[in-house]
């Protein structure tokens, strides 16, 4: 049998999703459902002074109005609402109090028989505020930028290290060198499912809650935990999630005010944003950053500042690693990295698909492409020239890089010798034509997980683990991975995932599940393995008895003998002998702490990127771009080349087309619906090209892997932005970039 690791196998929940089978958190029909719907201030900031629900509650159908005022006892310490991906600071209670926080906070729940009952009811409900003067800007509010607190979920996210020589001096005698500033607007996730909750109320402090998360523990943990339940007593199920990108990394406030409502009525409730709302949770914060690199006269770092000031909000400390990446990438003997937050009266930002690293790589990416210009070197040159063999931020070996053959295949697929370094030099009939390249780098995390694994009467392999699917392809990776580890055809695997039952998974998130699940899959089977082995020679007159276990393998639902595979016992007989009950056992797969801690583990990526630029009306269109990824082992070349391909979609969005944008007079988003926030559509989106480098990684983890889910993204904004100013000479560092920009 052919190993499935390797396969481009299809996804193998893909008919469920396309012909509307796969139920998300909203398609439950469950008895007696109650729908509730969100008041939504209109505010920015300030506090509630009268809030009249007798209208709302006085329409038939509707159960009940909860604000502020009637909202039934709760948790009352903040750390009871610190879900584990929480940043310093206090967490936002729907409902808590009377002060208004961000637009578009939540001020009531509508709740009634019928969803458009409670719709038109959260109309009725009339509140009265004091308002208060706000802001909502970072490059407004550059003075109020400081240093942000720390806190546990800062560990991953560790603050800018200290500096390193002595940048001033070298910066200031440097023969070459580069002083830039780059922003960016806010970003929402705006994934194609509504953030969602069915809460059924099961009664005996009991609940079982159908919800759009990237994470099924961390929701099961903040709902007993804010509502007083046992954890057991809770259960979080999201089989199916429509895309999050980070915004379900957190519990979302609907989750909350779904089980309020379902505790405080008895009944089972529902409650389901609109796309206007969905702007009112997590984004990508808005940022200011300022760059200055120098080198001596043959293009090697010499010196590196890079500062960043990055909005949060006015309750919580979010951070992102951004200032510190150049560091990681090339070798750079002088540097100074800072990271300042800006407290803004919005909602608090989470993180979303790459955070900071590619706000960081697109000002680390174009400054370099300054400098390639102001030495006369050719951009890819010079990233080779300063080409780091160890990583230079801390002197320890990579567990493997295979940048260098990113760069190279990449280049060379894209035909980048072809390029006349001449800006507005490439023309195509009234087109410019502009070729831009950038680097991309992200860490390679695995997360601690716990994995059951079984063998069933029927001699199929179950696995089990709590991690969720956001459509990234893990069900289907997952499933090849074990199947492998058995010497089981795929249709002979059930991976049971997104269910707070499961043992233990962190939610996905920093392209880490394929490692994490998958390590913890690979300890399982091997315990199981075992367990089956020695099951297989208790069996009365065992053809196996005495066999070592370098002589038996595992192969097509039996233990056979490796030379002679007629001498088998199948996994079928091991259980009936076992008197028809199941093998099974639970293992937990852990990064080797110890053993990385002398080596930096990190995935790379090289984007070669095409624009053309309308001579007259300025235009952009991206019209090829190519990007070659190092990222380990590849289990499903089908399902990552996916991941990679939508994240260059989303580096084109990032570049050209999304943003948020803020009236500042208001405070509020003035596009807050999928018609004005600008995502590329098929017409926006051209030639794609996605290549593997070859990288053996055998020190990372048992599978090889580093991970694919955000990497994509990193390089390809940079690229473009980079391949615009080579098609017209003008450097714009402002994303997303418009075509009046060039115009001007
Ligand atoms: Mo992601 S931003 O790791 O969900």
């Amino acid at each position: 049998m052919k190993p499935s690791v390797g396969q481009p196998l299809s996804r193998l929940e893909g008919r469920q999703k396309v012909t509307g089978a796969a139920k998300y958190a909203a398609d439950y029909q469950v008895p007696g459902l109650l729908y509730g719907y969100v008041v939504s201030s209109t505010i920015t900031k300030g506090k509630i002074v009268r809030i009249d629900t007798s209208a709302a509650k006085a329409l038939p159908g509707v159960v009940e109005v909860l604000t502020h005022e009637n909202r039934p006892g709760l948790a009352w310490f903040d750390l009871q609402y610190a879900d584990m991906d929480a940043p310093p600071g206090t967490v936002f209670k729907p409902l808590c109090d009377d002060k208004i926080r961000f637009n578009g906070q939540p001020v009531a729940l509508v709740v009634a028989e019928a969803f458009e009952t409670a719709r038109y009811g959260a109309t009725l409900v009339q509140l009265n505020y004091e308002e208060e003067s706000f802001v909502t800007s970072v490059e407004a509010n550059l003075g109020a930028a400081r240093a942000a607190k720390k806190g546990i979920a800062t560990a991953l996210k560790p603050p800018p290290p200290a500096p390193t020589g002595d940048f001033e001096k070298v910066y200031s005698a440097a023969p070459i060198k580069v002083d830039a500033e780059y922003q960016h607007g806010i970003e929402h996730h705006n994934p194609m499912e509504l953030f969602a909750t069915t809460t059924v109320f099961e009664g005996d402090g009991k609940l079982t809650i159908y919800d759009k998360t990237q994470g099924t523990i961390n929701n099961q943990f903040f709902v007993a935990n804010v509502f007083g339940l046992r954890y057991k007593d809770v259960r979080v199920l999201a089989p199916y999630v429509g895309g999050a990108f980070g915004s379900g990394l957190r519990p979302q406030y609907q989750l909350f005010l779904s089980v309020m409502a379902a505790m405080y009525l008895k009944r089972n409730v529902r409650v389901v944003l609109d796309r206007h709302q969905m702007f009112t949770l997590a984004h990508r914060p808005q940022n200011m950053q300022r760059l200055q690199f120098a080198t001596d006269e043959n293009g090697r770092l010499t010196a590196a500042r890079h500062a960043a000031f990055v909005e949060t909000s006015s309750y919580e400390d979010y951070t992102e690693v951004i200032s510190s990446w150049s560091h990681r990438l090339y070798p750079i003997p002088n540097t100074r990295f800072e990271y300042k937050v800006v407290p803004l009266d919005l909602s608090t930002p989470i993180d979303m698909r790459a955070p900071g690293g590619v706000t960081a790589m697109h000002a680390i990416e174009c400054t370099m492409d300054q400098l390639a210009y102001k030495l006369g070197i050719d951009p890819l040159e010079l990233r080779l020239r300063n080409y780091a063999e160890v990583d230079p931020s801390t002197g320890k070996p990579f567990t493997s890089k295979a940048l260098r053959e990113c760069y190279q295949q990449a280049a060379s697929k894209f035909g980048w010798s072809e390029r006349n370094p001449e800006p507005g030099s490439m023309k195509r009939g009234n087109k410019l034509v502009g070729y831009g390249m950038a680097t991309g780098v992200w860490d390679a995390y695995q997360f601690p997980s716990r994995v059951q694994a079984m063998i069933t009467k029927e001699g199929k392999l179950k696995i089990n683990n709590a991690v969720t699917d956001i459509g990234t392809g893990t069900f289907t990776v997952m499933t090849q991975v074990a199947a492998d580890e058995l010497g089981l055809p795929i249709e002979d695997v059930i991976f049971g995932y997104g269910d707070s039952k499961k043992p233990f998974s962190m939610f996905q998130g920093g392209s880490s599940m394929t490692s994490s699940t998958g390590v913890a899959i690979v300890m399982a089977a091997k315990a199981l393995k075992e367990k089956l082995l020695k099951k297989a020679k208790d069996i009365p007159n065992s053809p196996l008895v005495g066999v070592a276990e370098k002589d038996i393998t595992f192969k097509d639902g039996s233990i056979s003998l490796r030379n002679d595979p007629s001498v088998h016992v199948s996994f079928q007989a091991i259980v009936a002998a076992n008197k028809g009950q199941v093998i099974k056992t639970t293992k937990m797969g852990k990064p080797h702490l110890l053993k990385l801690r002398k080596y930096s583990k990190m995935t790379h990526s090289a984007s070669f990127v095409e624009v053309e630029v309308d001579k007259d009306l300025k235009t952009i269109v991206v019209t090829r771009a190519v990007t070659a990824v190092a990222a380990g082992k590849i289990i499903n070349p089908k399902t990552a080349r996916s991941q990679i391909s939508g994240s260059m979609v989303w580096g084109i969005s990032k570049a050209l087309h999304e943003e948020s944008v803020i009236d500042e007079n208001l405070g509020k988003y003035v596009n807050p619906n999928l018609a004005e926030y600008h995502i590329p559509t098929h017409a926006d989106v051209h030639q794609l090209e996605v290549i593997f480098a070859d990288e053996k990684d055998e020190l990372i983890n048992e599978l090889g892997t580093k991970g694919v889910g955000e990497i994509g993204l990193v390089a390809m904004p940079a690229a473009i932005a980079n391949a615009i100013f080579h098609a017209t000479g003008k450097r714009i560092n402002r994303l997303p970039i418009h075509f009046d920009e060039l115009l001007a």
